[in-house]
């Protein structure tokens, strides 16, 4: 397989993306190359799901361990259930309620299912994105799309456009640039190949969502966020210290402010991540996010690549309360921290 020579851009509505932007990639897709694209919840580095050699491109371009399996993208339910052994009640359930959307199911495979996707197990992870430029690539491509998050592996996951480029370019045929995308966090994993299903990965559709459409779930606890790391291997993402910046985080019990002084007074180059309201620091780097857990979660990613790009030796985050709605935010910058 042939290294990408340039990582081209192509700007496209993402209520409505031109036809030939999309029967561009869809080509290129068809063809075993690697195309970048938003989704509700964050720009996915997509290819052929069937065909090996284009999902190990994958994994070659992000660096990615190739015991980590990716997400296979499909338009619905009826695009899901050709990859999987059984299509069971309780997925046809969840997809009725949260397809297209932020939401993937782990199922056993089909043997069809190349085994680079599913990092050789027997389960493979499907799921309808919400996107109105991811549907329409799907439906060009005429073939499910693998796609991990676009960025290198153990990275932030990119929300934008250019993020993808400052971590993929030249590594990577194209990106459709959507623009920012809504959602901010990566999707809900539910594994429905144990009973009862188990939550591998919290996202923005919450456990209770869930729990009010099949009943109850398998489900870390609030206050420690241990999930499965006992199940590590189960879903090899969910290992601590996945979603990092390069710059080491702190989670702050409080909203951060003192640890921020006492790094600022040692000399430090702080970055703080804060919760509105809040007042500045002279000499902080600061990123006041809104106290509305959906509204903070399309902005954190962002805000952590440019706490990066200014340069900050540190990162002091501000923890959300331990309420439902800021789960899979408190998931993710507990993880980032390590
Ligand atoms: O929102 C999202 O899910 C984004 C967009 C692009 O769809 N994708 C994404 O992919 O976040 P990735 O590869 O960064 O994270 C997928 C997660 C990982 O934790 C992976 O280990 C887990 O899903 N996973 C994938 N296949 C699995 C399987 N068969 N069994 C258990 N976990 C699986
Ligand atoms: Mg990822």
């Amino acid at each position: 397989m042939r290294e990408p020579q340039a990582t081209e851009v192509v700007r496209v509505d993402p209520d409505h993306p031109a036809a030939d932007a999309i029967a561009r990639a869809a080509q290129l897709i068809r063809c075993g190359r690697l195309v970048a694209f938003p989704t509700e919840t964050v720009y996915g580095l997509g290819a052929n799901a069937l065909d090996a050699a284009a999902v190990r491109a994958i994994f070659t371009a992000k660096g990615r361990p190739p015991t980590n399996p990716v997400i296979v993208h499909v338009n619905d339910a009826g695009g899901a259930a050709t990859l999987v052994r059984q299509w069971p009640p309780l997925a046809e359930q969840l997809a009725a309620r949260f397809w297209p959307g932020s939401l993937t199911l782990v199922l056993r495979k089909r043997a069809e299912v190349p085994d680079v996707v599913t990092a050789g197990g027997p389960t493979v992870a499907v799921r309808a994105p919400a996107h109105p430029v991811a549907r329409a690539l799907i439906a060009a491509a005429g073939v499910p799309i693998a796609a991990p998050s676009a960025n290198p592996s153990s990275r932030i996951s990119p929300t934008q456009a250019e993020h993808v480029l400052q971590g993929l370019a030249g590594k990577i045929d194209l990106i459709l640039d959507g623009g920012a995308t809504p959602g901010g966090l990566e999707s809900t994993v539910l594994d429905l190949t144990v009973a009862p299903p188990r939550l591998l990965r919290p996202g923005l559709i919450s456990p209770a969502e869930i729990e009010s459409v099949i009943g109850p779930i398998e489900r870390p606890s609030h206050a420690t966020g241990k999930v499965d790391l006992v199940q590590g291997a189960k879903s090899p993402g969910q290992l601590r210290r996945h979603y990092s910046p390069s710059v080491p985080i702190e989670c702050a019990a409080d909203d951060g402010r003192s640890r921020v002084l006492e790094l600022l007074n040692s000399g430090y180059n702080v970055g703080w991540l804060a919760i509105d309201p809040a007042e500045t620091i002279p000499g902080v780097t600061t990123h006041v996010l809104p106290n509305d857990a959906i509204s903070y979660s399309a902005r954190l990613y962002a805000a952590l690549f440019e706490l990066e790009r200014a340069g900050v030796d540190c990162i002091v985050a501000a923890l959300p309360p331990e309420s439902d709605e800021w789960f899979a935010v408190r998931d993710r910058l507990r993880r980032a921290a390590g």
